[in-house]
């Protein structure tokens, strides 16, 4: 049995990935063998409604000075944040306000604000994308958001207008502590708007693949509102948004401090329905990760049989789990082509597939490809109109298109 993050009520996992190492961890050929890994389970606690890794490796292994996540390296998600930031500014704020973001890493969010010369911080531990952000002109600290920094930031600055969060929040496990510190730093009228994978997206396409070490929540606006409405906050909005292959918006206040939008009672509905709230929904989709697997190994066999060259696209902290959990080597899967400077000449984690750059993919042209980035999957086919080859996915199934 486990104790829930939120409530402490007991639960049982309902799927294991087995051994899992850092999802982020690309490493060296002189480091195989020295990988830290951790045995990666899921459950559901049906009092607070929360779906919740059951053991999350040290955030200091997974948030540190070489953190090769750069936010900033897709041009659709610097539109996204740009609409967001202009779209929440127009909702909520004005020119004098204060905009607080947990989790900036190279400030692709807080530029807008900065840009229209507002008062900001931006609060990031990975400090070399932390780096990055500062030299933008952005104003960030580098250490792990919680109760006593936003204590120190309220000292400095003062209230916040708006605490903003994208695809942070289901990363931290001392979660209580946060929403104190949201709830402490807040202005009466203040809102904290967050997002993160959706959980309905994730049941619905079973995207298995959300889950790995970082990702240590699984959101729905039943869990994010009984969550929050413990330290007085209360869930206003909702929006779906398309962003890392399924997300949704939350948007909370102080009780009392806004009217509710309609939204929000038509997303609990939308919750009842696919059974969020259910534990046999879990199951099924325990079974369904298991067929997604079989499929994806039985395709990837048949193809080497037939000597057909397969490699990867996007070597994204997803497909880490996905290949520890389904075996998939560079037996397999000859290389992984990948933007990011510091995944270049690397190895996948726990798996030891070689990460090369887009020239070298240019230049090694397989006969099939995985999209492991699939939620990038519109800017990356705009970006290959070359690519003579097929392309492999396995969300919502395995196919070949
Ligand atoms: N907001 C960006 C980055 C998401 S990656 C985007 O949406 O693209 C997750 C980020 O959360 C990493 O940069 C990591 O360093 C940061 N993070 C992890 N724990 C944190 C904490 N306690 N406080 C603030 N940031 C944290
Ligand atoms: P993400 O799915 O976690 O956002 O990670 C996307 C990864 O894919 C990241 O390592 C960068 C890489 N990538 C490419 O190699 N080419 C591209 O065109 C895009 C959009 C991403
Ligand atoms: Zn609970």
């Amino acid at each position: 049995m486990n104790k829930c993050l939120v409530c402490e009520s007991t639960f049982s996992p309902f799927i294991s990935f087995g051994d899992q190492p850092i999802a982020n961890g690309f490493l060296k050929e002189e480091d195989f063998g020295k990988e830290y890994l951790f045995e990666m389970k899921v459950g559901y606690c049906d009092q607070c409604h929360m779906v919740q890794l059951t053991e999350q490796p040290d955030r200091e292994k997974m948030f540190h000075d070489q953190y090769p996540f750069y936010s900033s390296l897709s041009n659709h998600m610097q539109k996204h944040f740009r609409s967001e930031g202009e779209e929440i500014f127009n909702s909520y704020l004005n020119k004098d306000s204060f905009v607080v973001e947990v989790g900036c890493n190279d400030g692709i969010f807080l530029q807008y604000f900065k840009d229209k010369g507002m008062k900001h911080l931006g609060i990031e531990p990975s400090s070399n994308v932390a780096e990055a952000a500062k030299e933008k002109g952005i104003n960030a600290w580098s250490t792990f958001f919680d109760e006593d920094v936003a204590k120190k930031a309220e000292l400095e600055y003062g209230k916040a207008d708006l605490v903003f969060s994208a695809n942070v929040i289901c990363h931290i496990p001392y979660i209580h502590s946060i929403a104190k510190g949201i709830e402490s730093i807040l202005s009466d009228k203040g809102v904290f708007v967050f997002e993160d994978p959706y959980l309905g997206d994730i049941i619905e396409k079973t995207s298995y693949d959300q889950i790995y070490d970082e990702h240590v929540f699984f959101f729905s606006a039943h869990s994010v509102s009984t969550l929050f409405s413990r330290h007085g906050l209360e869930l206003i909005d909702v929006k779906k948004i398309p962003t890392h292959g399924g997300s949704m918006r939350y948007t909370l206040a102080r009780s009392g401090a806004f009217e509710k939008s309609n939204a929000v009672n038509e997303v609990l509905k939308h919750e009842e329905e696919l059974g969020l709230t259910k534990f046999e929904t879990y199951e099924k989709f325990s079974k369904n990760v298991e067929n997604s697997k079989k499929n994806f190994v039985a395709l990837l066999e048949k193809l080497k049989s037939e000597g057909k060259s397969v490699a990867g696209y996007g070597a994204t902290s997803k497909s880490t789990t996905v290949l520890n959990y389904c075996g998939v080597g560079p037996n397999h899967i000859s290389f992984i082509s990948d933007t990011t400077p510091m995944k270049q000449e690397k190895f996948t984690p726990g798996t030891h597939i070689p990460v090369k750059s887009r020239e070298y993919f240019g230049q090694n042209t397989p006969d099939y490809i995985v999209l492991f980035a699939w939620n990038h999957k519109k800017e990356i086919i705009e970006n290959e109109p070359g690519f003579e080859g097929r392309w492999i996915t396995y969300i919502p199934d395995v196919h070949v298109f």
